[in-house]
Order: structure tokens, then sequence, then C-alpha cells
């Protein structure tokens, strides 16, 4: 089957994920038609649907060593067909746990074809300067510790 175009998917609310997936397709010598951010609530109602012609690039970051549990709903929507997939995470350089493969047998059962896979490392969204992240961080750390409950901010 020949691959027609090149379809982008991220969650990325501090950018490096973002920059990772654009820098994968770029290697890719492919006409991206579409790119879709998944960061902002609103765009997670949309359910992505895609074929064999395609390949499908999606990349999360990994939170608390998995994938970010409020994506479930919109990974767990996509309606693949045999879609040749690059699973990404990105973390922090503290460890990505099972993640991978969390978001590759996600994807399998939605359809999609894993044909790599790539865990790269970003800077960790505590130490940079975006207040809210910061904030989230923070919060996120000292509810750990008091609770050991993993609740996110996001
Ligand atoms: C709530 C939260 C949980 C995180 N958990 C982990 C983790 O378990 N392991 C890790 O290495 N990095 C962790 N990180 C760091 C992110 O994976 C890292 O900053 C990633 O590059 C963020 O991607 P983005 O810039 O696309 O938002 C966490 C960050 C946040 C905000």
């Amino acid at each position: 089957m020949e691959i027609q175009s090149l379809t982008l998917a991220y969650f990325s609310p501090t950018g490096t994920t973002k920059s990772i997936v654009q820098a994968v397709a770029g290697g890719m010598n492919q006409n991206t038609t579409r790119d879709i951010d998944i960061t902002n609530p609103v765009m997670r109602k949309n359910r992505l649907k895609t074929s064999e012609k395609e390949v499908l690039i999606i990349a999360v970051p990994v939170y608390l060593g998995r994938v970010p549990a409020f994506l479930d709903e919109w990974l767990h929507a996509i309606k693949a067909h045999n879609t040749p997939t690059v699973c990404i995470v990105v973390y922090g350089n503290h460890a990505y746990d099972n993640a991978l493969r969390e978001l590759k047998d996600i994807l399998i059962k939605r359809g999609c074809k894993p044909i790599a896979g790539a865990a790269y490392i970003g800077e960790h969204a505590k130490t940079m300067k975006t207040s809210m992240v910061k904030d989230a961080a923070i919060r996120l750390h000292t509810l750990n510790k008091k609770q050991k409950v993993p609740i996110l901010f996001f």
C-alpha cells in the first residue's frame, strides 16, 4: 500500500513533545496533511480516524510513568484501519516506565500497526519557568508526599 500522507497527533502543554514530533516528521519526507494538537481539551472532542494510506505519528509526554490518564478517552476512541504508526513518548529524564508499551498497546487495539517507537528525553516540566506548569508540579509533588495519590492539575 502506497503511503499518501502523514498525520501528526500530540499532547504537549510545555511544547517539547510537539517539537519532537515535528522534527521526526521533518525527517520522513512526506507531505503533512494533518497536524492534530490535542493539548486543548476542545480538540479532544473530535475523534481521530485514520486509514492504511497514511502514516500516523502519535506522541504524548510521560506523566507518573504512564500515558496521561486524561488522554485515555480520546486514545480509546481512535478509529484506525491498519494505519502504520510511530509511537513516541517524551519524558523528563526521570523514568518512562511502561508508558511506551502502554501507548503501543492502546493503539494496536484501535487498529493501528506500530512500525516504530521511541522514548525521548525532554526538559522536565517542573524545572520550567512557566508558572502554571511549575505550580502544578509543586502541588503534585506535595500531594504525592502527603497523600500518595496521583492527582493531575491540567
Ligand atoms: C504531572 C507531570 C508528571 C510527570 N511525570 C514524569 C515521569 O514520571 N517521568 C519523567 O521522566 N518525567 C515526567 N514528567 C516530565 C514530562 O514528561 C516532561 O516534562 C515532558 O517533556 C513534557 O512534555 P511537553 O513539553 O510536551 O509538555 C512529568 C511532568 C508533569 C507535568
